[in-house]
């Protein structure tokens, strides 16, 4: 075998290794992998743990879903996640904060983190917000006010794809005041099939959509 054909052959080995994956893709992964470890201790604004992160990412990526919302941004630890993969299924967020100086830093966040441009983060009320949003949405992850939940829901579900999934946070226990009227609603809803993700103690309501109303 000649000195080409064997450069040619490691080349191909290497290729074959990682599928899909451009060099770009590569640094933004790096930089994005960097950026949540050096701030792993530092979330400090009702942030998700990094468990719960993982679990919307995991989501987005293997649902491949493009059209996500955020209610609730505060600093952008779960934004960040869900941008994340996002920036591999070809997708954006729209995420809302009310409060200003949380949305700056989490402009500053994703800048850092290098995925400016796969969010759009608006400093708005959701309460207002959310129903103006055009439709379609494939996947939601509401972790704002939690005594809106059961209106966020009613406002987005007509605009949620068959097949899109609708998510929200601090659903373990159902006491925080609203939850339960939330998860009750949910349960009435005969087209979602809701399980609870329990990977932190804070849970995760995961709910598919199966058909139109
Ligand atoms: C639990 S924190 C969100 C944490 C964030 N998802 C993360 O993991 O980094 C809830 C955020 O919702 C925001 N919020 C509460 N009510 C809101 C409203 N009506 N509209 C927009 N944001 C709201 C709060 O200011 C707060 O920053």
């Amino acid at each position: 075998m000649s000195y080409v054909s064997v450069i040619v052959l490691i080349c191909l080995l290497v290729t074959a290794h990682l599928p899909g994956m451009s060099a770009s893709d590569q640094d933004l992964d790096a930089r994005v992998r960097s950026f949540l470890d050096k701030n792993q201790n530092r979330w400090r604004d009702m942030n998700v743990p990094e468990i719960d992160g993982q679990v919307l990412y995991d989501l987005v990526l293997e649902h491949g879903y493009t059209r996500a919302l955020e209610i609730g941004t505060s600093t952008g630890h779960s934004g960040i996640w869900i941008a994340w993969a996002l920036s591999k299924t070809g997708g954006k967020l729209i995420t809302i904060e009310v409060d200003e100086r949380r949305h700056q830093e989490a402009l500053a966040n994703f800048e850092e983190a290098g995925l400016s441009d796969y969010i759009d983060a608006r400093l708005a009320d959701a309460h207002e917000l959310v129903p103006e949003l055009a439709a379609p949405i494939d996947f939601v992850f509401c972790d704002a006010d939690k005594h809106w939940y059961k209106n966020y829901l009613i406002a987005v579900l007509p605009k949620l794809e068959v097949g899109g999934c609708y998510t929200a946070h601090n659903v373990a226990g159902g006491r925080m005041r609203g939850i339960r009227e939330f998860l009750d609603h949910l349960e009435s809803l005969p087209y979602m099939e809701t399980r609870i993700d329990r990977s932190s103690w804070s849970g995760i309501s995961i709910s598919f959509k199966r058909a139109e109303k």
